[in-house]
């Protein structure tokens, strides 16, 4: 596996492997991703391949404007374009009925497909150079921690041929708000750092946030229910008033104290909103490494206004998923 700084080098290097229908790992300012030509069924199923991801499993297809969008999607709307104005580049994926030149494998089968365009240099140079979309999910094997350095993209899986683009430390550290538009009433799907509260505000409608269960949504959304984001050492979330009775054989991922009660592992987090979901993934990568029996997570700070609010609704959907049994 090579690893490649920005630059027009690296850039170039990418677009070679990615024309050549081979997988590139790219920086976004959610979480990094596994890139690959979404118009080759054969570079997407080696993603599907590499993360052990299931094939009903749909991949957001990354573009680099509107115009590239449009590509992929039979059926594009105003609410799209007022969106797209508003928030892109930037975390937030539109799903939109699919155009025929999506491969069914891109899209689990299904009849729509997921936009998005991400606000990061070197993702959209890549993109750009390209000049065809790329899928990205996130680059770690299905079910496991996301990736926000290119270090844990290196160390996930074991793949001679993956091209990791160096972008540092991801800036949102928590992946993309997903918002469905394919019926009457836009619906998030996966919160994410743009809330609801924004999207309404620039929409000027009402949206709704979809409550999933697992009876009735395997097939909305399959990636959207049950365990995710999980380390290999089982996890807990526990309240500030438990942390004194965390296990000394337990790491600590914890914001309001400076050590670990019992003389274990302590990581520790900042105590903003945003700063604590830059941080998060890449502590519980961290709690993962500690020998020991259990990861301890100390609940997220409070949040103070509605951004917050909306990242702090994106890291408990996360957090209790990580923490699933
Ligand atoms: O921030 C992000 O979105 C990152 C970066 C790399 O862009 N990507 C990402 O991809 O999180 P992934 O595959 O890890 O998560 C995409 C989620 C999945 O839960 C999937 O089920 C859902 O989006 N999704 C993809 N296409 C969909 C579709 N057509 N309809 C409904 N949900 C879809
Ligand atoms: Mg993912």
């Amino acid at each position: 596996m090579s690893e490649i700084g920005i630059g027009p080098e690296g850039i170039a290097l990418g677009v070679q492997r990615l024309s050549a229908g081979k997988l590139v790992a790219f920086p976004t300012e959610t979480v990094y991703g596994l890139g690959a030509d979404a118009l080759s069924a054969d570079a997407v199923a080696q993603v599907f391949a590499l993360k052990g991801r299931p094939s009903n499993n749909p991949l957001i297809v990354h573009i680099a404007d509107e115009s590239m969008a449009r590509r992929v999607v039979d059926g594009w709307t105003p609410q799209a374009t007022t969106l797209a104005k508003a928030f892109w580049p930037g975390p937030l994926t539109l799903v939109l009925p699919r155009a025929s030149c999506v491969p069914d494998i891109v899209t689990g089968g299904g009849t729509t497909v997921a936009v998005r365009c991400p606000e990061h240099p070197v993702a959209l140079a890549l993109i750009e150079s390209f000049g065809n979309p790329i899928v990205g999910p996130s680059a770690n094997p299905s079910g496991y921690i996301s990736p926000t350095i290119p270090e844990h993209v290196r160390d996930a899986f074991d793949a001679d041929d993956l091209l990791v683009l160096d972008g540092g430390h991801c800036r949102a550290g928590i992946e993309s708000t997903v918002l469905d538009l394919s019926t009457g009433t836009p619906t998030i799907l996966r919160l994410g750092v743009i809330g609801a509260h924004r999207i309404q505000e620039t929409l000027g409608v009402e949206i709704v946030v979809h409550q999933h269960r697992p009876e009735t949504d395997e097939a909305r959304s399959p990636g959207l229910i049950g365990a995710h984001y999980q380390p290999g050492t089982p996890a807990r979330m526990v309240s500030r008033d438990e942390l004194a009775q965390t296990p000394s054989s337990a790491a600590l991922v914890a914001w309001s104290i400076d050590a670990h009660p019992n003389g274990g592992e302590l990581i520790k987090m900042p105590s903003s909103v945003g700063a604590y979901a830059q941080a998060i993934y890449r502590a519980l990568h961290e709690a993962d490494r500690v020998p020991g029996t259990e990861i301890w997570i100390e609940s997220p700070p409070s949040p103070n206004d509605d951004d917050e609010r909306a990242i702090a609704a994106a890291l408990d959907e996360r957090l209790r998923r990580a923490t699933h049994a």
